[in-house]
């Protein structure tokens, strides 16, 4: 009797619904505050995510100062997860519960025990690669792909409008984390066979300290952002590349990496200058300039075909790699105060 007893209750242990726990945003700069949360549902099209580990995007500081983007308060925020899918929406097919995944723009955010996921801004995460080096990847899938792939000017936001850059850059002006996953789209019409390839840009500015790592990530040249030669370097670099020169991807976009791309745009005759930040107000008009926001539908294709065997053949690397800041969701603050202060050439991440 007694042993039946104890049988009944781990039972009911395992039937017990997780407890879901978050960072919690309760107003614009104020620091998060971990607390109990609804254990979130899956809609048809939607995964939940047991996460294992997030990771912190600037953007994150811009939520937490401004409230930008920001529809209910309190707020969780955050964009990337890994983890165990826990629950699978009705109509998604590709994944099961248990499947490690990798998963972007969770609709509450990602700074939780559980997340609801998009499926279409999911993939299996190879066996191989650990949770804290996954996560370094879904911002930067959205990102590369949106810069090189939207053929059609659109908004981003209100009044800021997507470039149609639509080809392979050959020159970036690239952060890591950013820059590291580049895609050259082969066919029009990205649902047609999955043909995606790494294509990587091939003159890369970024700080001299980090040229073989930019190398590392594919870059064929790379120069230092401070030279003072800067430009007449890149001129030269483009003429003896053996390549289109198509555009600018900045992936910093401030007033200083401005000043280059336009004059470097000058001296090629025009281009695309693609943008992580709403572009220089007046750019000449041979000058095609924009933003690209990395939410855009564009993505689902490569989601859905090529993240995952990419991620086997390391045709994606896990790059910048991870910073473990703690393990537990009231690290997240502390992450996010190292991220406002700045990294290099790394991602911050916290386990969970
Ligand atoms: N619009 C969008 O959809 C979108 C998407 C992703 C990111 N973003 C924005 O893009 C920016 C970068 O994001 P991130 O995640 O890549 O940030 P990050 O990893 O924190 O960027 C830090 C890296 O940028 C490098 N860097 C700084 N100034 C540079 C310059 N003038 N030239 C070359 N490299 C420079 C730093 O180099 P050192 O090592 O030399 O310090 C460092 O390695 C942020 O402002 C973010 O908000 C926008």
């Amino acid at each position: 009797m007694l042993l039946l007893l104890s049988v009944v209750g781990n039972h009911k242990d395992k039937l017990a619904a997780p407890k879901n726990q978050a960072a919690w945003l309760t107003k614009p700069g104020t620091p998060l505050q971990v607390s109990a949360a609804p254990l979130p549902k899956p809609s048809p099209s939607e995964l939940v995510v047991k996460n294992a580990a997030v990771a912190i995007n600037p953007l994150d500081s811009h939520v937490q100062d401004i409230g930008v983007f920001i529809q209910q308060w309190p707020a969780i925020f955050g964009c990337d997860v890994a983890g165990e899918v826990y629950e699978v929406g009705a109509d998604v097919q590709r994944f099961n519960k248990g499947d490690r995944v990798i998963g972007g723009h969770p609709q509450d955010g990602a700074y939780a025990l559980y997340t609801v996921v998009p499926a279409n801004k999911a993939a299996i995460l190879p066996d191989a690669i650990s949770f804290t080096d996954g996560v370094v990847v879904p911002f930067a899938v959205e990102t590369a792909v949106c810069v090189l792939s939207l053929k059609e000017p659109g908004v981003a936001i209100p009044g800021v409008f997507t470039p149609a850059l639509g080809l392979p850059a050959v020159l970036g002006q690239n952060s890591h984390r950013v820059r590291r996953l580049v895609f050259r789209r082969l066919h029009d019409d990205p649902a047609s066979d999955g043909s995606w390839t790494a294509a990587g840009i091939h003159i890369s500015i970024v700080g001299a300290h980090n040229f073989d790592f930019s190398r590392r990530c594919g870059a064929a040249q790379v120069f230092d952002h401070k030279d003072p030669s800067l430009v007449n370097k890149i001129i030269e670099a483009v003429g003896t590349s053996g390549h289109e020169f198509i555009g600018i991807f900045d992936a910093i976009a401030t007033p200083n990496t401005y000043a280059h791309d336009l004059e470097i745009l000058a001296k090629l005759g025009g281009g695309h200058l693609a943008c992580v930040h709403p572009p220089p107000a007046d750019v000449p008009a041979n000058v095609k300039a924009g933003m690209i926001f990395a939410v855009n539908d564009i993505a689902t294709p490569v989601w859905k075909d090529y993240v995952t065997p990419a991620l086997e053949a390391g045709k994606i690397q896990c790059l910048p790699p991870p910073t473990v800041v703690g393990k537990g969701l009231e690290y997240i603050q502390e992450a996010l105060k190292k991220s406002k202060a700045g990294v290099s050439a790394t991602k911050l991440v916290v386990e969970l």
